[in-house]
This record gives structure tokens, sequence and C-alpha cells, in this order.
């Protein structure tokens, strides 16, 4: 199982913790094949909204060099994992930065479709409060990458530190990963059988529609025309 884990922190704190107990009981499905990526070192940019990627292409984007391996791994994973602690209700800056460079490859500009049969997993840990919207955050960007079906964990630990969380939490936490990861990994063997998201199919529908209007950007409307979106083909 070829997994691409994006980390929003360089800590292997709570949050590292939680995944790898995912990615433990993971391998016991099938052997897991990581690409992990950790933030800021592997992207340590702002978007600076110069636009190059909407209008001229990502590979125009300034920061490509470090963005394409991010993209590379990703769109060549089953399974796509975002994780950030909560910082100030939201996540962490580094991992906005990443998710602000991905926005080309929103539904609304130029989805790859490999993205279309992935599955993807946030991962979240707080002290106390702020997990809805940061969950949230990470599964927008998932969700209008056009991902197939998103998991969510997330879990207040009560500490700043993975050593100061509670043994009681720490097995809550290896029993919730197990129960976790036999749903992922079986969602994983069916990718392909599993229902097409109805509001993704909407979303698709609707962005499809306003590509055959769009004079505005042609490298959004060539790439739809390309994958023969524009005349009534279907990726799903
Ligand atoms: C800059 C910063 C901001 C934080 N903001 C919040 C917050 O808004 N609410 C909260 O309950 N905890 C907050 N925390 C605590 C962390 O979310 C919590 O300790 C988390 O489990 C840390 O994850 P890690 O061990 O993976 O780094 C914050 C921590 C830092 C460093």
């Amino acid at each position: 199982m070829k997994i691409t884990v994006i980390n929003g922190s360089m800590r292997h704190g709570s949050t590292w913790h939680c995944m790898d107990a995912i990615r433990q009981e993971l391998e016991k499905y099938d052997k897991t094949d990581v690409t992990e990526f950790s933030l800021p070192k592997d992207m340590p940019q702002f978007c600076i909204g110069c636009y190059a990627c909407f209008y001229n292409g990502e590979d125009t984007c300034p920061h490509a060099a470090y963005i394409k391996p991010i993209v590379d791994a990703m769109t060549e994973s089953e399974l796509v994992i975002l994780t950030s602690p909560v910082y100030g209700f939201d996540v962490s800056g580094q991992m906005k930065a990443l998710l602000d460079h991905l926005c080309f490859m929103w539904m609304s500009h130029r989805p790859d479709p490999r993205m279309f049969h992935k599955i993807g997993l946030t991962i979240s840990t707080t002290a106390g409060a702020g997990l809805s919207h940061t969950t949230k955050t990470m599964k927008n960007s998932l969700t209008y990458w056009g991902v197939k079906r998103v998991f969510t964990y997330k879990i207040p630990v009560a500490a700043m530190k993975w050593d100061d969380v509670s043994e009681k939490k720490q097995k809550k936490i290896k029993k919730d990963a197990e129960i976790l990861a036999a749903r992922i990994a079986k969602c994983i063997q069916n990718a392909h059988k599993l229902p097409n998201p109805l509001f993704r199919s909407c979303l698709f529908k609707i962005m499809a529609g306003m590509q055959k209007k769009n004079d505005w950007n042609q490298t959004d409307r060539f790439h739809w025309e390309k994958h023969g979106w524009l005349s009534g083909g279907n990726p799903f």
C-alpha cells in the first residue's frame, strides 16, 4: 500500500504518534510503502500570490522544486495523509502554506484525475480545542482535489508533548488506530468499486459548466478540454 504522509509539523509529537499508530495498524493488512514529508523542512516557502500556477501551469511556480515531489508522491499513492497539530484553532502555518500552493489542483482549476480514486486521511491533535476547524481546513483540500473518500482522526490529548499524554489516552489512540486502519484498508481494497460521492459529481458538473464559459484562463480551460471533460467525458 503506497502512502504519502505530509506532516504539518517537524515534531515527532502527539500528532505524529497518532499517524504512526495508524500506519502500524495498516501494515497488518498490506505492506506499507510510505513517502513522508515534514513541514516546513520539505516546503519552506509561502505562496507569494503570483498566479503563475493558475495562468502558466504549476511548473512555473517559483517553488515548483518543492511542490512537484509532493504532488508526484500524492498522485502515486493510494492513501494521502495530512496531519497537523492545532495552532490557534487551525492548522499550522506551514501546512496552510503548502495547501495554498496546491490550489491549482482544486476542482475549480485543474483537478488531477489520478486523485479521483485516492483515499484521504486527516489527523489532528490539540491540547483542548480547535479540532473541527483544523480538520475542516485539511479535509477541504482533499475534497476539492477530488479525493474519493476522506477519513478523519482528531483527538484532544491534554498535553503539549507525547510523553505527557496519559497512558489511558495512549491506549485509546492505539485502539482507535486499530478500528480506523481496518476501515481504511477495506476502503483501499475496494477503492474502484466505492460509489462516487454525490457532492463531487455535482461539483464536477458545475465546474465543467464554468470551464465551458472560461475565457479568463486558457491553462485551466485547456486542461478540461484535454481530458475530454468539456465534451461529455466522465472521469469517474
Ligand atoms: C503555536 C501553538 C498554538 C496552539 N494552539 C492551540 C489551540 O488553539 N488550542 C489548543 O487546545 N491547543 C493549542 N496548542 C497545543 C497543541 O495543539 C497540542 O499540544 C498538540 O497536541 C501538539 O501536537 P504535537 O505534539 O504533534 O506538536 C497550540 C500549540 C502551539 C505550539
